[in-house]
């Protein structure tokens, strides 16, 4: 019986990742990266969102796939080697092995922790294929290790996560991808601009699942920095910034408030924010501009009927 193997690289020092929380709390626009939205509970409520009537990226990209899935694969040939970025649970993955013939399964995501019984459970399903954990900050730098193997490879990157970097980054993180498919291809999830009012009731939904996915924020960094937010002085806010086609998710003091740890403080006048996320929303012809930009070639996109979301295949 196989079994799958992994692989942690270096993670970023304690120390460093504190530095880094408490300059971005110190900034003018108080900012966290929202990497950090990603603790074990945070996790969790992310699944919720993903469940939710408003939140429709999720369910509207897995009928994309579900109708498409044979013609992707005749568009890209067999993945060989499938890359998935930010692989969690793996299922979204799982659902291509078959259509794309994938001989050996990369999960990368920041920690081979979250990925460890997925993984075991997923090979026991899929004794053939060879499957490896990597935990790596793709965010930071993207760049696989040797033992993901030699050979073209897809790089699997759904869920519209890439509208969580700035256009710039986005080109940066393409140009990392392109140059690790080695000659392989692309296929990658977007979310598309769209009436505001359905942007913002996915990120501000009723039922406050997603205010307390960003509030949660705080109890993260109370751990990973030692502040001492009271969650109850902030609020979520959530709105579409149409100028940058992005939503933006910010948590806003209820109060004039003052956060400390050992070192320091910052003080809050009531209504001022810290910035946690930004969810960007491409156009068709943008995006394909910028995998072109990214030196990719060939890309091709299947939207829903409605036009909100876009599965896009690149050739590298
Ligand atoms: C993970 N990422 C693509 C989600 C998004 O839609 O930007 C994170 C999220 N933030 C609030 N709701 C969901």
């Amino acid at each position: 019986m196989s079994s799958p193997r992994f692989v942690q690289l270096a993670p970023e020092a304690p120390a460093r990742i504190r530095a880094e929380l408490l300059a971005g709390l110190s900034a003018p626009v108080a900012t966290i990266a929202p990497k950090y939205l990603y603790d074990a509970l945070g996790a969790r409520l992310f699944a919720a969102i993903t469940e939710l009537p408003e939140y429709y990226p999720t369910r509207t990209e897995a009928a994309i796939f579900a109708r498409h899935l044979a013609e992707m694969a005749a568009e890209l040939g067999p993945a060989t080697t499938l890359v998935d970025l930010g692989a969690g649970n793996c299922e979204k993955a799982e659902r291509l092995f078959t259509a794309f013939g994938v001989r050996r399964y990369v999960a990368v995501d920041i920690s081979v922790d979250y990925l460890r019984t997925s993984l075991e459970h997923l090979q026991r399903h899929h004794p053939a294929i060879e499957m490896l954990g990597v935990g790596l900050d793709f965010t930071r730098s993207l760049c696989l290790p040797p033992e993901v193997g030699d050979g073209p490879r897809t790089l699997f990157y759904p869920g519209s996560s890439i509208g969580n970097f700035t256009p710039d980054e986005a080109l940066a993180f393409l140009r990392q991808a392109h140059g690790e498919c080695r000659g392989g291809a692309l296929l990658i999830g977007v979310d598309l601009v769209k009436a505001r009012d359905l942007l913002e009731a996915a990120y501000d939904d009723p039922l406050g699942v997603t205010a307390a996915f960003n509030r949660n924020l705080l109890r993260h960094l109370n751990r990973l920095a030692g502040t001492d937010f009271d969650l109850a002085d902030w609020r979520h806010v959530a709105f579409f910034d149409a100028h940058h086609s992005r939503i933006e998710m910010h948590l806003e003091a209820r109060l004039d408030t003052t956060v400390h740890w050992a070192e320091g403080e910052r003080r809050f006048a009531v209504s001022a924010r810290i910035h946690t996320e930004n969810s960007y929303k491409w156009r068709v012809e943008d995006f394909t501009a910028l995998l072109a930009a990214a030196g990719f070639s060939a890309s091709r996109h299947w939207c829903d009927a409605r036009g909100w979301f876009a599965v896009f295949t690149a050739h590298a």
